[in-house]
């Protein structure tokens, strides 16, 4: 199998370093029996259910799992609200414990204990019946990483209306059509947030989308940029959030929902069509998420937990609000820029608030390493005890840096494998026991069950070759469907390898079992842990209006992971100029968000196609990587190719 990650996977294939738990570590983790495996291997139905106890429910459940392969339905007949769970069950024996510290990117501090919590989340849920919301209707949330974004999700699900979060990166067209495709009725966004000091004209942006929602029919508006942002509010539509709460009653009990009652869709990319919107329902999903922040994370009652991912992906929601909340825990929310206003921002944070466990992505450790190890060193990094790393493959260079500059040799490094589609964490060392090594997501979590196929769906064995990755049985926190569109949910994920479920990555494993990702071998990219749909991009591009045709790929970077490139066949009487190639991107990062905009765009008189009409990605994805070409002999018009390889070489590595 070829892929662009071949040559930084080969060297992952050669890392013979292995950590083991450091000293001490295992003998205080709350997991650190590797039974646990072999035990959950042998009844994982009975090992979830073992777990599930530990959730509060209204009413237990009848059937732990009815999996009518590709459908499954966890606790059935259990009655429970993800609310509930994250917040009443802790206000006995946890209600003056911090829940959130917030801090603002200028330093302002914000704490909510979990009684405080509570309070702001019954009220705002009583806000939203107050405009009529009932359960089932959807809400839109589109913010920024303020305090008040948890507070909408876990007031939405106490109501039991799904959420639709959507990044506050993303442009109106891309909130538009996520609104549209959930046919939201409520949208919840703020005047503007803080990135690097310049405010994010969040509901300027909300205005422009709204213009096209017909299902919209009220925008709530929360204060934070003032005076600093620029906004209108329309009367009868947009109501401000403190207005709002002003006088709403603080209790709301939380509805006693089903099982398998929708928490939230979250839309992430494909490789053909719009977004998807990724279905998770409550107790499987509050279960799984709960579990792995335990034992990922060896959770203790005093860790002060810190989770750097937005809100906006399925990062935030698993690891930011419902495991750690569902568990009681102290979660650090960090609002700005991690170089805001120095590239020491983290380190400061974690010293000030003495964070004991981090979770971020192997992009921002390849960011900090190229700043240099002065930042994290001029500050006290001695209370980390457990590092995390998700969103991409880390590179052992990287995983090395982790470990030497921020967790001193002492802290295991959990590098967790899992997707939007997963819910929670799915291929991770447990700390306590799982001897690492670097650039390894090591072995399956207990109870799931792994395994690498090749194009036949046959199992290939550890250490013989790379193939598919694909998971073989239904795990709780799985999401059910893609909204309104099943058929798609079951020919992207089930129909490859038939009853088991792929998940659109290519991974080895090696010699001792452990998995090693490789990334996606499909058309979606993955940039600083991102998922981008070429298919977007390229439609994108069309847009714009100048384009013939275009087709993109991703390159290999060494810190975002993957690049985006894009070759462009302009429409006649268009050139090729910097200003053009400036145009595109700006209309990609106008037309998407600015994750999305190309790093490179080679415009092309034609693209490389086989003689069925289809584009050869192969090609171009060499050609992008400057690497030597692969087999020509399907292409319509072997000239193209090389007419583009020196067009790539003349531009060099040129952005
Ligand atoms: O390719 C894998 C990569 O991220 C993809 C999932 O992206 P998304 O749904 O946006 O969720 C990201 C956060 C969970 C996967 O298909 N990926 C995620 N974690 C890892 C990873 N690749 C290698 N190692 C990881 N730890």
């Amino acid at each position: 199998m070829a892929t662009e990650a071949q040559s930084s996977f080969d060297i992952l294939l050669a890392e013979d370093r292995v950590y083991p738990p450091p000293p001490g570590f295992a003998a205080q983790a709350s997991v650190n029996d590797p039974q646990i495996y072999a035990e959950a291997d042998k009844d994982f139905e009975g090992f979830w259910a073992k777990h599930a106890e530990s959730l509060d429910w209204f009413q237990k459940w009848d059937t732990v799992l009815e999996w009518d392969v590709p459908w499954a339905k966890w606790f059935t007949g259990g009655k429970i609200n993800a609310s509930y769970n994250c917040l009443d069950r802790h206000l006995a024996d946890k209600g003056t414990k911090q829940a959130i510290i917030w801090e603002g990117e200028f330093g302002e501090q914000k704490t909510y204990t979990y009684t405080e919590l509570h309070a702001e989340v019954c009220k705002f849920a009583n806000v939203l019946k107050g405009l009529g919301l009932q359960t089932g209707d959807r809400v839109a949330i589109y913010m920024g990483m303020v305090p008040e974004l948890p507070i909408a999700l876990l007031a939405s699900a106490r109501i039991g209306c799904p959420h639709s979060v959507v990044f506050g990166g993303f442009s109106p067209d891309s909130l538009s059509d996520r609104i549209n495709d959930a046919e939201a009725k409520v949208l919840i966004t703020q005047d503007g947030s803080f990135r690097r000091g310049s405010v994010v004209p969040l509901k300027q942006n909300a205005d422009e989308a709204v213009k096209k929602t017909p299902s919209i029919e009220h925008v709530v508006v929360l204060r934070r940029a003032g005076d600093k942002a620029q906004i209108q509010m329309q009367e009868g539509r947009d109501l401000w959030w403190h207005d709002l709460m002003k006088d709403a009653s603080p209790d709301c009990p939380a509805e006693q929902l089903d099982s398998e009652h929708m928490l939230y869709i979250l839309y992430t990319s494909g490789t053909t069509g719009k977004p998807k919107g990724i279905v998770h329902t409550t107790a499987g999903y509050l279960l799984q998420t709960m579990l792995t922040t335990k034992w990922v994370f060896d959770l203790k009652d005093d860790d002060i937990y810190w989770c750097t991912a937005d809100i906006g992906w399925v990062t935030g929601h698993s690891y930011i609000v419902y495991g750690p909340m569902a568990n009681g825990a102290t979660c650090l929310m960090y609002e700005g820029a991690p170089d805001y206003p120095d590239k020491d921002r983290f380190w400061d944070i974690v010293q000030r608030h003495k964070v004991t466990i981090l979770y971020t992505a192997p992009t921002s450790i390849r960011t900090f390493m190229k700043w240099g190890t002065e930042y994290p060193e001029r500050h006290d990094l001695s209370s980390l005890r457990v590092l995390g790393t998700v969103g991409e493959p880390i590179n052992p260079e990287a995983w090395m840096w982790y470990n030497q500059y921020i967790g001193h040799g002492k802290s295991p490094i959990v590098d967790t494998w899992w997707q939007t589609e997963t819910g929670a964490i799915m291929i991770t060392p447990l700390p306590g026991i799982t001897e690492t090594i670097p650039g390894s997501a090591t072995v399956p979590f207990p109870g799931i069950s792994a395994s690498i196929v090749d194009e036949n769906g046959k199992d290939i064995e550890p250490g013989a070759a790379a193939g598919y990755l694909c998971l073989n049985r239904p795990w709780p926190s799985m999401f059910r469907t893609i909204f309104n569109d099943p058929d798609r949910y079951v020919q992207t994920y089930w129909s490859k390898f038939p009853g088991r479920y792929f998940t659109g990555d290519g991974a080895k494993q090696m010699n001792n079992g452990y998995y090693a990702i490789i990334g996606r071998v499909d058309d979606v990219l993955n940039v600083s842990g991102h998922r981008i749909g070429t298919w977007e991009v390229e439609s994108a591009l069309v847009d714009s209006g100048d384009v013939a045709e275009a087709a993109v790929v991703g390159t290999e970077d060494v810190i975002t992971g993957q690049a985006i490139a894009a070759f462009v066949t302009l429409k006649t009487g268009i050139e090729g100029t910097e200003d053009e190639r400036q145009k595109l991107k700006q209309h990609v990062a106008k037309k998407i968000g600015a994750i999305a905009r190309p790093k490179q765009i080679i415009f092309t008189a034609d693209l490389p196609k086989t003689r069925s009409a289809k584009i050869m990605r192969r090609l171009l994805r060499d050609v992008a990587a400057g690497r030597v070409l692969g087999d020509t002999t399907t292409l319509a018009d072997p000239a193209v190719v090389n007419e583009l390889k020196e067009q790539y070489e003349q531009m060099g590595a040129a952005e």
